[in-house]
């Protein structure tokens, strides 16, 4: 078996998981919802949500992950041998399995937004009229060509997850990242100055106190500061499973969360001002990025290199969040079965193709495949993952292993938020997405 990897430091693990964390939440969801649920109203719930919960669930994750150094099947073993519990392997996999979803119908994304990023980099929206952006689309989700885009977001991220923790990981995030925020901020500034700008910017921060007696508007805050953070029992898990005992958990926890939040702000501005000043209206999904974009990028000025850095930072930030995707199912297959990471990424990899096909082909099963996971599964995962750490192996023991390389210890306050508040919030988050049927 091949000596398990470390991250090499602070830097290298929190901007994996800044990748990790920021991706088509960020992009595709939170704009839209911010807007819609009531502007600077909805930042009060959503922020709470995430400074509170999400830093809580992350330092939960990175170190259940540390301490027990394996993901999350290997992780919920022991804490479930040590207590003589049965069956730790076996819940162990449902965030597993949770997570390989949210690969499956991720890198489908990924492989549209490569063909979109080749599109705009040939110049080839100057031939299609505006009227015919949604045929365009239409052509290409669901039809067979969609398969040779997916397969080719399958074998990029493959070549990275081969290269391993430290080469592949780290290596690709430490260049990704600085470039998403770079690009972020020049799109920002240019869809700022459009004509017309303020009126996106009325959509997005101009509160309705009232939506704030909707739960709707509490609902959506906290299914996307779940999600967004990537808190789903193994994903950031498995990052903490490389992490050396120095590195400050809490400090890096807040980090990923102030950055990922950053991310979402950024591409609000850069999406919604642009939105409004070309008399758009605001959409999320799909439609948002590849109907609703390439139209703006026609009636733009310099539509061009904007659309093409565009599709190029929404690849970065779908990649990096693939690679950590990715890396889940490929430790627990390299852990259960004792075999190499790369034939455990090539199996990974083949079979999160073969999955994926009926989704490519039917763009209506992909919706309902992706429903499914992100709203039962994900949310599934975080609970058990927060009841088997914080009350199986109990919330003291994992107060002390966060605080191990921490500047500022965490102190027995810290116990019951995590043992009460969020394994309870946590599990409203699931039990509202069953009943609403989609957080
Ligand atoms: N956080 C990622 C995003 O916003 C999605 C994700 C969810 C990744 C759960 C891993 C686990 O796109
Ligand atoms: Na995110």
């Amino acid at each position: 078996m091949e000596k398990r990897e470390t991250f090499s430091g602070k830097i290298g693990f929190i901007l994996a998981c800044i990748g990790a964390a920021i991706g088509l939440g960020n992009i595709w969801m939170f704009p839209w919802r911010l807007g819609s649920y009531g502007g600077a109203a909805f930042l009060i719930p959503y922020l709470f949500f995430i400074l509170v919960l999400g830093t809580t669930g992350l330092m939960g994750e990175f170190a259940f992950g540390r301490n027990k150094k394996r993901g999350a099947i290997g992780a919920f073993k022991e804490v479930f041998a040590e207590k003589n519990l049965p069956f730790g392997s076996f819940l162990g996999t449902i965030p597993v399995i949770g997570v390989s979803g949210v690969f499956v119908f991720y890198l489908i994304v990924v492989g549209w937004i490569l063909k979109y990023f080749v599109l705009a980099l040939s110049n080839s929206f100057a031939t299609v009229s505006i009227d015919n952006i949604p045929a365009v689309f239409g052509a290409f989700a669901g039809q067979p060509q969609s398969i040779v885009w997916h397969m080719l977001a399958i074998i990029i991220t493959l070549i990275i997850i081969n290269l391993g923790v430290v080469k592949g990981i780290e290596q690709a995030n430490k260049y990704m990242m600085p470039t998403l925020f770079a690009i972020l901020i020049i799109l920002g500034i240019r869809s700022l100055t459009l004509p017309g700008a303020i009126e996106g910017l009325k959509f997005l921060f101009i509160p309705d106190w009232s939506l704030l007696k909707d739960p709707t508007t509490w609902i959506m805050a906290l299914g996307q500061s779940f999600f967004t953070v990537s808190l789903g029992g193994a994903a950031m898990l498995v990052y903490g499973s490389y992490l050396k005992d120095n590195v400050d958990i809490p400090e890096s926890a807040i980090h990923t969360a102030i950055f990922n939040t950053c991310a979402s702000f950024l591409a609000a501005l850069v999406i919604i001002p642009a939105v409004f000043a070309f008399g758009l209206s605001p959409q999320a999904g799909p439609t948002l990025l590849f109907i609703t974009i390439p139209n703006i990028l026609k009636l733009m000025p310099g539509g061009y290199i904007f659309g093409t850095l565009f599709f190029l930072s929404i690849f970065f930030a779908a990649l990096s969040s693939a690679l950590n995707l990715m890396e889940v199912p490929v430790e627990a297959l390299m852990d259960y079965f004792k075999i190499s990471r790369k034939k455990s990424a090539i199996i990974v990899g083949t079979l999160g193709f073969l999955i994926g096909i009926p989704l490519d082909l039917n763009i209506n099963l992909f919706g309902k495949f992706a429903d499914f996971v992100s709203i039962y599964l994900i949310p599934l995962g975080a609970v058990l993952a927060a009841v088997v750490f914080f009350w199986v192996f109990g919330v003291s023991k994992a107060r002390a292993e966060i605080n191990k390389g921490a500047n500022k210890p965490l102190g027995v306050w810290w116990d019951f938020l995590a043992k009460y508040v969020f394994t309870i919030v946590a599990v409203v988050v699931l039990v509202l997405g069953v009943i609403y049927g989609g957080i």
